[in-house]
């Protein structure tokens, strides 16, 4: 007999639509973990804008504390009009990633059948590609102040940090992607303005293709947002700092079909617990009203599935949700959420 698989999950709903998609996100999983063989251990943390304006924390030290010892951290979405912009998203989510050291963003970018993308001509087979997005350092830092706030004299700095280990552990994780797909890498960076930080990406970028094999390529960034709109199909591995990394992959998403099926991993591959997130936000404008696309999360809690080493699993999570993609416009998030857990379960088509 075999010994039964559990694993631990800590449940960050947040705000907005977050808690209606991850609620369709763990039926999915559940149904995932009935069907090969494991459970999951929900774990429910109430963080997210209520908890802020009735305490004034984000994120407290002991909640940290304990996420440190999950296996596995599923993320909603943060963020109310009412509370100041910056303040869950530093607070909560940049946070997370730093303390846990999160280093790589992995974001993939895919067409999936019966999902309309808005460039002409194009099929589900030519935009299917992954970013590497650097999730530690660069702006987001938060290295910089203010002089002379509200005068003439005002003056504001925002310093980008990269770090040689920094970058190398990011460019690794890439290129041992980029060796389990087509083999080709492409760093994306802007050398021809940002000569230090961009030396010291394209020097270790070079070296680590050398040492792995992979094909390396280079685009500005600039370039790589004209290219991901005429030729996606050109890409196969993007990596690339954590600001070039956001920008990019709002567009990925929108050449994909728009945000409802965009699914992120926020990785520390080397040692657990991750945190998975679909890249939309609160939404709060249609909160509650049941119109938000459950996909996203979903197609984020089978990267998480993943990462456990939860491969099936993952891997049936993902087509349920493909198998419901066709016509999803016309369900509510809950009846979508209940589609492909029936798909998971049964292994096949929702109807
Ligand atoms: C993302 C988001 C975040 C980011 C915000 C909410 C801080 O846009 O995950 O892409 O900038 O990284
Ligand atoms: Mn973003």
């Amino acid at each position: 007999m075999s010994t039964p698989r559990g694993h631990t999950v800590a449940v960050l709903a947040g705000d907005g639509i977050g808690p209606e998609v991850v609620a369709e996100a763990r039926k999915a999983a559940e149904a995932a973990g009935a069907r090969f063989g494991f459970g999951l251990d929900w774990v429910d943390y109430d963080l997210g804008a209520d908890r802020y304006l009735r305490t004034g924390e984000a994120l407290p030290d002991a909640v940290l504390e304990e996420l440190r010892e999950v296996d596995a951290i599923l993320l909603g979405a943060v963020g109310r009009p009412d509370v100041p912009p910056g303040v869950l998203e530093r607070g909560l989510l940049l946070r997370l990633r730093f303390e846990l050291d999160l280093y790589v963003n992995f974001r993939p970018v895919k067409l999936y059948p019966g999902v309309a993308s808005p460039l002409a001509d194009v099929k589900p087979d030519d935009i299917d590609l992954v970013v590497v997005r650097e999730n530690t350092e660069g702006v987001y830092v938060g290295a910089g102040g203010t002089v002379h706030r509200g005068g003439p004299a005002e003056a504001a700095t925002e310093t980008s940090i990269e770090t040689r280990a920094g970058v190398e552990r990011c460019l690794r994780f890439a290129a041992s992607k980029a060796r389990q797909r087509a083999g080709r890498l492409t760093l994306v960076h802007k050398t021809n303005v940002l000569v230090h930080a961009g030396d010291l990406w394209q020097r270790a970028a070079g070296e680590v293709a050398a040492e792995t094999g992979v094909a390396l390529d280079y685009a500005h960034a600039d370039a790589a947002c004209l290219y991901l709109v005429n030729d996606p199909g050109r890409f196969d591995v993007i990596v690339t700092d954590n600001l070039f990394g956001d920008i990019l992959t709002d567009l990925g998403a929108a050449i994909a079909g728009g945000l409802g099926t965009a699914a992120s991993a926020n990785l520390n591959p080397d040692s657990s617990p991750s945190l998975f997130e679909p890249v939309h936000g609160s939404a709060p404008d249609i909160a509650g009203s049941g119109r938000a696309n459950p996909v996203a999360a979903v197609l984020s809690a089978s990267l998480l599935l993943d990462h456990l080493g939860e491969r099936e699993a993952a891997a049936a999570v993902e087509a349920g949700a493909v198998a419901a993609l066709p016509g999803a416009a016309g369900y509510s998030t809950q009846a979508l959420g209940d589609r492909i857990a029936t798909a998971v379960a049964g292994g096949g088509s929702p109807d």
